[in-house]
């Protein structure tokens, strides 16, 4: 297999098997509606998780599946988000319902041809839909919006006598959409909660990497869709999954070599794609050879990955982050060390932890949710 940066699905896609299996059983009964929310870290594999899903759902010939992920909208506006799932959906369905044209095209179509192309009754839903989608505006009302677009899954797998899988990547960045420059994602999470309640037949997966927003959304008991929907955390690989990985493209790895390489990348998949990428380029693999590449992604692509996501942080944030990376843990230390007052310093701490870089492993200790960013800061960051 070659080294990817891309989510992976089928033949290179690793690990994970017990999750898998558990969500391809429950996800396959026809008479659950139970929806799964998978969160972690950001490059752990979540998009990965959910295409494998995908693709292993695709062969079961009663179930439908949608990918969509939030993070594609561009203008995150309520109008763009419920146009282009509606479209999703719509795509999914579309060998069952033996539409030869994609969602994008029949919108382009004149009403009058369109009424011609799906005159079959089941396709009237599908017209429907369409004509509703072409006619969105900017200042329509958010909840029938937000209605049309969930109940549609709904009315297809009804319809098509079939299940519904809607799994939404980066579920919680539906809190930041807008409509008419007003903030509606959180109203329109909780719409979406009160239509899952009701469905029969459709049902959802989603995945968020910022914990606590994930938390807003799903993780908390007081939040919309806890009990409807299944946690479940994606952890780094443990030991023999690096190995697995590595050695699926480098045959000739050595041990100490992959030992280097987990301890490096503590086991998250998108760095040990990363170094076998640059690995696999240089050809030859000695332990001293992985340190040396290790360092040269830590200059070059670390300072890509790493550098605009740190100079967007406030500068009080930044020195708390880097005060953490070279080894203060506690409110107390990190206070010494920044000179502030300790109730600023746990505001920013809950900022940072908010925005996905600061995890609070246990009471009054913090650390750095990425390993490998908390190494870029300690090396690459002059205080
Ligand atoms: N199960 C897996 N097996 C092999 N590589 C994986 C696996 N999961 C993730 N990766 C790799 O890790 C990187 C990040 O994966 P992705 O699914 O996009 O993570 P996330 O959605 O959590 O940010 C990609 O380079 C992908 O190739
Ligand atoms: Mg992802």
């Amino acid at each position: 297999m070659q080294f990817t940066l891309k989510p992976v699905k089928g033949e290179g896609f690793i690990d994970r098997q017990e999750l898998l299996e558990e969500m391809f059983s429950e996800l396959t009964d026809i008479n659950s509606t139970t929806g799964y929310a998978v969160y972690g870290k950001r490059r752990i594999g979540k998009t990965s998780i959910l295409k494998e899903v995908q693709r292993r759902l695709h062969e079961e010939h009663k179930i439908v599946s949608v990918y969509f992920s939030v993070w594609d909208l561009i203008e995150f506006s309520l109008v763009e988000f419920c146009q282009k799932l509606d479209m999703e959906i719509i795509d999914a369905y579309r060998p069952l319902l033996g539409l030869r044209y994609r969602a994008r095209e029949l919108i382009q179509t004149p009403f009058a041809v369109l009424r011609k192309i799906l005159d079959r009754s089941e396709l009237k839903i599908v017209y429907d839909e369409l004509e509703f989608l072409i006619s969105l505006k900017e200042d329509m009302d958010k909840n029938l919006l937000v209605e049309n677009t969930f109940s549609l899954p709904e009315k297809l797998a009804k319809n098509t006598d079939t299940k519904c899988v809607l799994m939404i990547d980066e579920f919680p960045s539906i809190s930041e959409l807008r409509s008419n420059n007003s903030k509606v994602g959180e109203a329109v999470i909780r719409k979406i909660r009160s239509i899952f309640e009701n469905w029969e037949r459709t049902t959802l997966c989603i995945s968020g990497s910022i914990r606590s927003t994930m938390n807003l959304a799903v993780l908390s008991s007081t939040s919309p869709f806890y009990r409807q929907l299944i946690i479940k955390e994606v952890k780094p690989f443990e030991r023999e999954y690096t190995k697995e990985l590595l050695s699926s493209s480098i045959l000739d790895i050595p041990e100490e070599g992959i030992a280097e390489i987990h301890k490096f990348s503590t086991g998250i998949p998108f760095y040990i794609q990363f170094i076998g990428k640059m690995l696999e380029r240089r050809g030859e693999v000695t332990v001293e050879g992985i340190k040396e590449i290790e360092e040269e992604f830590l200059r070059e692509e670390g300072d890509i990955l790493f550098k605009e996501e740190f100079e967007n942080l406030s500068s009080k944030e930044r020195l708390i982050v880097i005060n953490i990376a070279k080894g203060c843990h506690t409110p107390k230390e990190i206070t010494n060390s920044v000179g502030d007052k300790v109730s600023n310093v746990n505001r920013f701490l809950k900022y940072l932890e908010e925005k996905g870089y600061v995890l609070k492993k246990e009471k009054g200790y913090y650390v750095i949710e990425d390993p490998v960013f908390e190494r870029w800061l300690r090396d690459r960051v002059d205080v």
